[in-house]
C-alpha cells in the first residue's frame, strides 16, 4: 500500500482545543429541567438554565460576587439565584436582584453574569464556544430529525479522546472489519470498490461505490433482500461527523455524531440516528441496540487507550495510507480552521480503491 507521506511520520493532529468558534450540543432539552446544570465546554465551567417562558440561557459558571458556582444554586421564576446570598440573574446576564441592598443600581455591568449565546433545536440545547458573542450562523441541523416516517435513536456518551481521535474513528472504515468484527463487517475482504473522497473549505465526505450490504448482523436486518448499497462518510467542521447508509430501495439511515470538546482529551458524543427500515423501528432497535451499544464499547476502549499512548509518548507520530481516506481531510480541514486560514470554495475530487 502506498504511503501518503514519505517519512515515518505525518503530520500530527491539533489539540483538540484549537477547534475554531462554533456552537456544539451543551446537553440533550430533557436534560434542563428547573434545576440548573453544570457543564463543561473546551475547559471552561458553564451553568445552563431555563430563563422566563423556558427559554434555555448559558452563563460563565461562577458568580460575579464571590465566585460560588451558580449551578450550585436556583432557578426561581426564571432566574438564576446564587445560593451564597441570593443575588439573582436574568436569562440575559443582567443581575435583578441583590438581597438587603436599599440604596444604588442593581444591575450594574460589573456584577452582570458572563453569557454564553444559548439556543434550543432538535431537543438539543447547543451553546457557541465563545462568551458575549453574537453568532452569525444557527447551529448544524440534523437531517430528517422529527420528520415522518423517519424514525430516530438518540444516544449521549462520554469517551476519553480529543475530538479529532473520535471523527476520524467514527468515519474510520477499516477497522470496523476488524475492530468490531462479526458485529458490523466481516474480515474477511473480497470486494475491490472505489472511494471518490471530495474535499471543500469546510466539509470532506467519502462516497463509497459498489459496497456490498453489510453482511454481519446488522445488514441481514438493514438489507434483509441486499441491493444497492450507497454510503457516504462526511466530516462538517468543527465537528460534525456523519455516515450516510441507503440499503437497497427501503433502508436509508444517517448516523450523526455531534461532539462538544469537554477538555483536550475528553469528547461528548451526542449520536443521533434517523432511519427509515422496511421493518419497524420497534422490532429492529431490541437487536440494534445491544450491537451498537457493544460497537461503541469496543471503540470507546481503543480511543482511550489511543489517549493513553498519546500522553505516554508526548504526542501522535501517525503514518497512514490511503486506507485513511478521512483522517488527514480532518486534520487538514481542523489545522487551517484553528489557524483561520482562507481556503477556496471549490469542492476537489480524488478517487482511490480500497477492498472491503
Ligand atoms: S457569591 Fe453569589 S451572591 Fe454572593
Ligand atoms: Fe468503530
Amino acid at each position: 500500500m502506498r504511503l501518503l507521506q514519505s517519512g515515518p511520520m505525518s503530520a500530527a493532529p491539533p489539540p483538540g482545543l484549537t477547534l475554531p468558534d462554533a456552537w456544539f450540543v451543551a446537553c440533550r432539552s430533557q436534560a434542563l429541567g428547573r434545576r440548573p446544570l453544570a457543564v463543561t465546554l473546551q475547559d471552561k465551567p458553564l451553568v445552563l438554565f431555563r430563563g422566563r417562558g423556558g427559554a434555555p440561557a448559558a452563563f460563565t459558571d461562577r458568580c460575579p460576587h464571590r465566585n460560588v458556582p451558580l449551578s450550585a444554586g436556583d432557578v426561581v421564576a426564571g432566574e438564576l439565584q446564587c445560593r451564597y446570598h441570593g443575588w439573582r440573574f436574568s436569562g440575559d446576564g443582567q443581575c435583578v436582584a441583590v438581597p438587603g441592598l436599599v440604596d444604588g443600581e442593581v444591575s450594574l455591568r460589573s456584577r452582570c453574569a458572563e453569557t454564553w449565546a444559548c439556543v434550543e433545536q432538535q431537543g438539543f440545547v447547543w451553546v457557541y464556544s465563545t462568551p458575549d458573542v453574537v453568532p452569525s450562523s444557527a447551529p448544524f441541523s440534523f437531517p430528517h430529525l422529527g420528520e415522518r416516517p423517519w424514525g430516530t435513536v438518540v444516544r449521549e456518551f462520554e469517551v476519553e479522546a480529543s475530538v479529532h481521535a473520535v471523527v476520524e474513528n467514527t468515519l474510520d472504515v477499516p477497522h470496523t472489519a476488524f475492530l468490531h468484527r462479526g458485529l458490523f463487517r466481516t474480515a474477511q475482504k473480497s470486494n475491490v470498490i472505489d472511494v471518490v473522497v471530495r474535499r471543500h473549505a469546510t466539509w470532506a465526505e467519502a462516497e463509497f461505490i459498489g459496497e456490498p450490504a453489510p453482511k454481519g448482523l446488522i445488514g441481514r436486518l438493514l438489507a434483509p433482500g441486499g441491493g444497492v448499497t450507497v454510503h457516504f462518510d462526511r466530516f462538517l467542521l468543527p465537528s460534525i461527523a456523519q455516515v450516510e447508509y441507503r440499503l437497497g430501495e427501503r433502508s436509508h439511515l444517517y448516523a450523526t455524531s455531534a461532539l462538544t470538546p469537554v477538555h483536550d482529551t475528553c469528547t461528548r458524543v451526542f449520536a443521533v440516528v434517523t432511519f427509515k427500515l422496511p421493518l419497524p423501528a420497534w422490532v429492529v432497535k431490541p437487536f440494534v441496540a445491544p450491537v451498537a451499544s457493544a460497537i461503541f464499547a469496543q471503540d470507546a476502549v481503543v480511543l482511550r487507550q489511543q489517549t493513553e499512548q498519546l500522553r505516554r509518548f508526548g504526542g501522535a507520530r501517525y503514518t497512514s495510507t490511503e486506507l485513511d481516506v478521512l483522517g488527514p481531510q480532518v486534520t487538514r480541514l481542523l489545522k487551517q480552521a484553528a489557524l483561520a486560514e482562507e481556503t477556496p470554495a471549490e469542492v476537489h475530487e480524488h478517487r482511490l480503491r480500497m477492498k472491503t
